[in-house]
């Protein structure tokens, strides 16, 4: 895939300044352009289950950590930052049935609308908290320590990068 072609480019003003968070954004970028390559050569079904899976997954997991920082951290504005997630969480459940369930294709307009939502939140909540933390005094390097131990072990029992490495 040439640069021209990338779906979802990533730039360096998505960054909330939180590595592993930062990771992670990535890659459910990466994983929307594994779909969107999927769907443009018509990979089939079975690839396509396959990534909408993997980006359930990992995406489930992101929210869960996420939320557990701003948890730990006493974040003020936790609660409807979970609504935020779990709205997307059944888009995303939807999206998965009617897919598997009626076998109907994934549609551009989905990628679209998955692409503005978290470019959207990452450049908006997500970044208000990685900020409201970091003033808060919150010691975001010694937590991204432990959360990183964490998450090598969960990559290490999931390997949803095996589905969409595979172009
Ligand atoms: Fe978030």
């Amino acid at each position: 895939m040439t640069n021209e072609e990338v779906f979802f480019k990533w730039l360096p003003e998505y960054s909330v300044n939180i590595k592993t968070i930062d990771d992670q954004h990535q890659e459910l970028v990466n994983i929307l352009n594994r779909l969107f390559v999927a769907v443009s050569k018509r990979e089939g079904s079975n690839a396509i289950a396959g990534i909408l899976d993997a980006l359930t997954s990992y995406t489930r997991t992101h929210f869960a950590l996420e939320e557990r920082l701003m948890r730990e951290a006493k974040y003020k504005d936790l609660i409807p930052h979970m609504e935020e997630h779990r709205k997307l969480i059944t888009q995303l459940d939807e999206l998965c049935n009617k897919h598997m369930m009626e076998e109907k294709p994934i549609y551009f307009e989905m990628l679209s609308f998955l692409k503005s939502w978290l470019r959207d939140h990452i450049q908006g909540v997500d970044t208000k908290y990685s900020a409201a933390l970091q003033q808060s005094g919150f010691s975001v390097a010694s937590w991204e320590r432990e959360a990183s131990a964490e998450f090598a072990l969960m990559s290490a029992s999931k390997k949803w990068w095996e589905v969409w490495k595979v172009a």
